[in-house]
């Protein structure tokens, strides 16, 4: 195991109150995987993945919880011994590379300074592996572009000149913070398929924070959902995509539209928004947005079952005991689940056409008494 977090919580003591941005999260990540975090804005993935690296900004803290990397416990790091760890067996890339990149330094200088501060090696020496690095992320002529400044590249090159710097210090780690959301679609299949390519080279791990989940089924190994600061579910990539269990992932999933659709039935969307975090609703996060919502999600918070390393935090597949329900009980709720997001489709389908109805016998109205 190389990175283990387990019941993490992060808080932001705000002026109303705590935000619990991360509550409860336990996740793995092996040697050599790729982990997806999947969920939507404000779930927790940025706050989750800056915990790990011990980047929260004041006044977020780690309030509860552990997390180990090869066995070392982060959580009572001192800042130096962080920053050693940051340099050497974990790195970061984030969502837009201008953030991390200094627009007034030629790239090289600062790939440069990266191998330096980690390692003592000449300039020189330096130099040409930070071309070598361009060259394995994909830079054509990087003798050239070495001396690019940040302004003078694409948003795809930048993006490959922060994995570069971040792989100049051949992390055990990588995690890439929606590495690709600025980038159209053709660049982003480039960047990922470069991530997939490294791990298969070098064998570091990597953990990809990412709101999408076309994202998710291409790259990842594994996947865990977030909602509202939760894992709500956590699946290998292909039994999460084909056999969804929580009913936001199964809204996720059908929130996606797919040529084989039925043209008849409006897109699923996922009712209601993301409560704030400030005004959580007792029990389920996701009650309020719920097609199977029962008595029992508004009163507790579910726990996390793990069925046969299928997990999932709903009350459809946990028993009074907190236990995993049977199998048939599963099926049979896994079936209820499927039907009611149908079914509550089948409701907007019928709103949405009567809704469209209406609209047309009053422009019809208007358009007769206009030519009275
Ligand atoms: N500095 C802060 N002060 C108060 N609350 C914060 C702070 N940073 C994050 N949060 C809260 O923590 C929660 C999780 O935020 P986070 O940035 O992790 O979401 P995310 O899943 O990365 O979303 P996105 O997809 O938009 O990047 C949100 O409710 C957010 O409002
Ligand atoms: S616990 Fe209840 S409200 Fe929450 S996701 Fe499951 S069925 Fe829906
Ligand atoms: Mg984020």
């Amino acid at each position: 195991m190389l990175l283990s977090v387990k019941n993490l919580s992060t808080e932001f003591p705000v002026k109303k109150g705590i935000v619990k941005a991360v509550e409860d999260v336990s996740f793995d990540v092996d040697a050599g995987e790729i982990l997806a975090i999947v969920g939507e804005s404000g779930s927790g993935k940025s706050v989750t993945s800056l915990s790990v690296m011990g980047l929260l900004a004041e006044p977020g803290h780690v309030a509860g919880g552990s997390m180990e990397f090869e066995g070392k416990d982060l959580v009572h790091l001192s800042e130096r011994e962080y920053r050693e760890l940051r340099g050497n067996d974990m790195a970061m890339i984030f969502q837009e590379p201008m953030t991390s990149l200094n627009p007034v330094y030629r790239v090289g200088k600062q790939i440069v300074e990266a191998i330096r501060t980690h390692e003592n090696v000449s300039k020189k020496e330096a130099r040409e592996r930070a071309i070598d690095m361009l060259r394995k992320v994909g830079i054509p002529s990087p003798e050239k572009r070495i001396d690019d400044y940040p302004h003078q590249m694409s948003g795809g090159m930048r993006q490959r000149v922060m994995i570069a710097m971040a792989l100049s210090c051949n992390p055990k780690l990588l995690i890439a913070d929606e590495p690709t959301t600025a980038l159209d679609v053709t660049i982003q299949a480039q960047i990922l398929d470069l991530l997939r390519r490294l791990r298969d080279d070098t064998g570091m791990a990597v953990l990809l924070i990412t709101h999408d989940l076309g994202v998710v089924s291409e790259t990842a190994d594994r996947v865990v959902v977030m909602y509202c600061g939760q894992v709500v579910e956590e699946a290998e990539v292909r039994t999460l995509f084909d056999h969804p269990m929580h009913p936001y992932t199964l809204g996720l999933l059908k929130s996606i539209p797919r040529l084989e659709d039925d043209d008849s039935k409006r897109l699923y969307m996922i009712k209601g928004m993301v409560p704030n975090p400030l005004e959580m609703p007792p029990g389920c996060h996701f009650s309020d947005r719920c097609d199977s919502c029962m008595d029992i999600c508004r009163e507790k918070i579910p726990d996390l079952v793990d069925l046969n390393g299928h997990k999932v935090r709903c009350f459809l597949y946990e028993n009074a005991e907190g236990e995993a329900k049977s199998v048939s009980a599963i099926a049979e709720a896994e079936a209820e689940a499927i039907a009611d997001a149908e079914a509550a489709r089948d409701v907007e389908a019928s709103e949405a056409l009567l809704a469209a109805e209406e609209l047309r016998e009053a422009e019809i109205e208007d358009i007769e008494e206009a030519s009275r």
